[in-house]
């Protein structure tokens, strides 16, 4: 077992991992928002019961909450790992959608019942061809590695389960923690079955995943055609993307070929220049994500531009048919900021170009809820597939920070379709205005195409 972080405490070990990983560059620029900071949503804080009293321990609350969640999504991730990677055993991959089927499907209804509403897990035993996986998964942390993801799931077993000899039983309980989740989003929430809770309930209780898409990238882009439609002058020097996540152990569409990469930060330097919004010599990305480990990489890849492995998730076969509104943006993905070879479908390589590196100026350890940027402000935001991890009130909170960010007249996109961010984007001054439907492809057989939507707001000019 590669070691390390020697004898510490579990979370304690966990953290220190966290931190080292984000040490190498902190910033002094990041502060929790005061009370007077937050006037815009204060009656929405004072209506839940928040106070300036009580506003430090609710932000202390919430970010101990969330470093919880950041561990909890990690370890999804592992298990992702655990059962699909073929580099460290020669079993077949094991589906983990497929895999929470037949687990939770094999109980008992009385036990199954007491799984799914997290009484106990007392009956559920991992499956013997799980089992091989995990046993093949911790021989492998034996053994030294380069392979980024083999050293990072090392060092993330140890410092989750530092106890050393039931290392193998906590990824187990970890293996059926995580089903539990995936079958109660994939197989109970679709049908609204009994005692479900809905997907987006579930979000706002799941550890906090980092999985990322190009798509996500199409949607930015039709929204920043948006913006530059409206305002053709308009030229955008700082950007913030906020969560940009890092592509490292999916649950479904999982590809070992391409080492963990982060995409959206350079997807947007690709919109904006190539919809002439902006000049690679005139820009400037900050990305701020809650997870050190995203934060870590893309520290790294400023120094080293990286090669981007990019490859929908999509299909595109028989049964998918590919808007052709997508299918040109991914034949163009990547030629404004680096270079890219032929595509094959759906498939392509970008070599990111320096000017580009230069161009993301930092990456930041930030919990937008609880956390604001000091400093200059910017001229865009972007939060995409973030919003659903949050409750109204860290909604609120975000918002707040978010808009305190933007400078006036400013733009936010993001993807987050939840009816109350009508109230408080108008309460921090950060008002709604455009939204488009981004289809990506229809699915034969299927009424709705797979599909997105992009919202725009920008900030008043005067309160
Ligand atoms: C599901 S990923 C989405 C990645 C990317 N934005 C996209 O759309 O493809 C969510 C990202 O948001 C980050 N995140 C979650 N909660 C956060 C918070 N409170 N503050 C900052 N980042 C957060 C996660 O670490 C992760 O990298």
């Amino acid at each position: 077992m590669r070691m390390g972080l020697g004898k510490v405490p579990g979370p304690m070990a966990f953290l220190l991992l966290a931190g080292a990983l984000a040490a190498a560059h902190s910033s002094t620029t990041i502060h929790r928002p005061t009370w007077d900071e937050l006037a815009l949503v204060q009656p929405y804080l004072t209506a839940r019961g928040i106070s300036a009293a009580t506003l430090a321990r609710l932000l202390a609350r919430t970010q101990a909450a969330h470093a919880a969640r950041v561990r909890e999504g990690d370890l999804d991730h592992l298990v992702f790992y655990m059962l699909q990677s073929t580099r460290f055993t020669p079993r077949p991959p094991i589906e983990p959608a497929l895999s929470a089927k037949a687990l939770v499907e094999g109980l008992e209804p009385e036990p199954r019942a007491a799984f799914l509403t997290g009484a106990t897990s007392r009956d559920v035993t991992v499956p013997p061809a799980v089992q091989m996986r995990i046993t093949d998964l911790m021989s492998s942390f034996e053994r030294p590695s380069r392979d980024e993801r083999s050293v990072f799931f090392s060092q993330l077993v140890q410092a989750a389960f530092p106890e050393g000899p039931g290392l193998a039983a906590a990824v187990g309980r970890e293996y059926v923690r995580t089903m539990r989740f995936i079958y109660r989003k994939e197989f109970l929430a679709p049908r609204g079955a009994p005692g479900s809770a809905a997907v987006h309930d579930l979000y706002r209780e799941r550890g906090l995943s980092t999985d990322t898409a190009v798509e996500s990238g199409f949607v930015i882009h039709t929204g920043l055609a948006v913006l530059n439609a409206l305002e053709p002058e308009r030229r955008v020097r700082r950007v913030l993307v906020v969560g940009p996540g890092l592509d490292l152990a999916p649950r479904t569409g999982f590809l070992e070929e391409s080492p963990p990469q982060s995409y959206q930060p350079w997807a947007v330097m690709d919109a904006l220049v190539s919809l002439g919004l902006s000049r690679l010599d005139d820009l400037s990305v900050v990305a701020a994500d809650i997870n050190p480990r995203v934060v870590a990489h893309l520290r790294q890849v400023r120094k080293a531009p990286p090669s981007l492995w990019l490859a929908s998730a999509l299909a595109d076969d028989a049964a998918v048919v590919v808007a052709p509104d997508y299918r040109d943006y991914f034949a163009q993905l990547g030629r404004a900021i680096g270079a890219d070879a032929p595509a094959s479908g759906l498939r392509k390589v970008v070599r990111v170009g320096a000017p580009s590196a230069r161009a993301l100026a930092a990456a930041e350890t930030l919990d937008i809820v609880t956390e604001r940027l000091a400093g200059p402000g910017f001229d865009l935001v972007i939060a995409t597939n973030i919003f659903p991890y949050f409750d109204d009130l860290e909604l609120a909170l975000a918002m707040s920070n978010i808009a305190s960010m933007t400078v006036p007249g400013g733009a936010l996109l993001h993807n987050e379709g939840r009816p109350v961010l009508g109230e408080i984007t108008t309460a921090v001054c950060l008002p709604f205005e455009q939204s488009r439907h981004v289809t990506i492809a229809t699915v034969r057989g299927t009424t709705a195409p797979l599909a997105d939507v992009v919202f725009l707001h920008r900030k008043a000019t005067r309160r």
